[in-house]
């Protein structure tokens, strides 16, 4: 739609200096990582709050079916708006648009985008 769109502002005349497009959705899932059916246990600070997540769950998941309130938003990693910050663990990420170079370097992560792979400790701050 955006290219057809893009295409009759340029038969209208529009200049291209004046056409802004979006793209959304970030870098496409890998197809050939192995499906990781383990279950990982989470703990969320500073309430202390537990649940167990399947690897192929993320936190957000997990963390919902659990009573964990979260702020949620795109759930595709574009808005930020579930950002939380890994403490301890190992994780696997998927699309990270929603934050920042300083969010990333501070130890922020996608709860929609991560997956556990280990025992993780996330704190909401
Ligand atoms: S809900 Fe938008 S980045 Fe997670």
């Amino acid at each position: 739609m955006a290219a057809a769109t893009q295409a009759l502002l340029g038969e209208l005349e529009i200049p291209p200096s004046r056409i802004a497009c979006e793209a959304f959705g970030g870098t496409s899932p890998t197809t050939d990582e192995p499906l990781d059916t383990n279950d990982y246990p989470l703990r969320f600070l500073p309430s202390g709050t537990t649940c167990v997540a399947r690897g192929t769950q993320t936190v957000l998941d997990a963390a919902l079916r659990s009573g964990v309130t979260f702020d949620q938003g795109c759930l595709a990693g574009v808005c930020g708006r579930c950002r939380i910050r890994l403490v301890e663990g190992e994780v696997a990420t998927g699309c990270e648009a929603g934050l920042s170079a300083a969010d990333k370097k501070a130890g922020y992560v996608l709860a929609c985008q991560t997956k556990p792979r280990g025992t993780v400790v996330l704190a909401d701050e």
